[in-house]
């Protein structure tokens, strides 16, 4: 049995790079084929044996609330006209409890986690964002929250990226490397210049609670928002934290080209709607090669 049982998902930012779709309606709401991008990241933390989750919400997130709740006439009018096979889809899964928190503003991510404190409590927690989705053997959740169980330490999953591309994440300095697993020199966040490696945080996290003492300090960095990456760089030099290069495939939806090109590798992995789209890229000119 893992020792983290609780998971974080922030999901209160404003969305500004999908607007105008975002204004009335949650990024996170936004879907893949026909889920929303929010749904396989719940699923992602159930299929790794997380039993509470709080959602960090913000003004307009109703829907997700809406979204995750029972909807008796849906189920009816479901269950009447015999369309078990949706049915299935809309039930909720009652091997999770999900619990929401407002964020009272958009201060950034580390301000969006440091919301949840209460709820998490002295224990271990993880936390997942809504932008990454992961394909994997093993959920990759699962994969840090072993990481964690043999090592007692803070974690935060890690993918190689291009090194033009650093500038957009938190990227690990490390000075050791043991299997998949880094041990880290420093956390930076967005570096404009000299990336010290190519190894870009994902958006998977395990941590240890004395990560709150430094989120309640509230600084500001970069992009002028409050930064989970910074408090990682503080609790790093107090207790070392490390990095973990995941299995897995990822997909970045929190942007609008990786939002369309994930949807597209999605539907040509899905038998129902494969044929339909390798014909009309085929009849465009595209040749499609599986
Ligand atoms: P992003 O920076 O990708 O989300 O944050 P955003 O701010 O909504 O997007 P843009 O940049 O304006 O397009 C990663 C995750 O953290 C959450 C977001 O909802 C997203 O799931 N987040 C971000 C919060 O919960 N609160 C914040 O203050 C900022």
């Amino acid at each position: 049995m893992s020792k983290i049982k609780k998971a974080i998902i922030p999901a209160a930012g404003l969305g500004t790079r999908f607007l105008p779709a975002t204004k009335a309606m949650p990024k996170e709401m936004l879907p893949i084929i026909d889920k929303p991008t929010i749904e396989y990241i719940v699923e992602e933390a159930i299929n790794s044996g997380i039993e509470d989750i709080i959602i960090v919400t913000g003004k307009g997130k109703r829907a997700i609330e809406d979204h995750f709740d029972n909807n008796f006439e849906l189920e009816h009018h479901l269950k009447k006209s015999n369309k078990l096979e949706i049915l299935d889809k809309v039930k909720q899964s009652s091997s999770v409890n999900i619990h929401y928190i407002r964020q009272k503003e958009p201060l950034g991510l580390g301000h969006a986690v440091w919301s949840a404190r209460k709820f998490i409590g002295n224990e271990p927690f993880a936390v997942l964002l809504g932008d990454d989705i992961v394909k994997s053997e093993t959920p990759c959740l699962k994969q840090l929250m072993d990481v964690y169980d043999q090592t007692g330490q803070s974690v935060v999953g890690v993918q190689e990226v291009p090194l033009e591309e650093t500038k957009r994440y938190g990227i690990v300095d490390f000075y050791n490397k043991n299997g998949n697993t880094y041990e880290v020199k420093k956390f930076v966040e967005k570096p404009k210049s000299n990336p010290p490696s190519n190894l870009a945080i994902m958006g998977r996290y395990i941590f240890n609670p004395e990560l709150f003492k430094f989120l309640s300090e509230q600084k500001v960095g970069a992009g002028q928002e409050i930064q989970l990456t910074d408090s990682i760089e503080e609790l790093n030099k107090v207790q070392k934290v490390l990095a973990y290069n995941f299995d897995g495939k990822r997909y970045d939806v929190g942007e609008v080209t990786g939002f369309i090109l994930t949807t597209l590798e999605f539907a040509l992995q899905d038998e129902k709607y494969k044929d339909a789209i390798e014909k009309y890229l085929m009849n465009c000119g595209y040749r499609y090669e599986n």
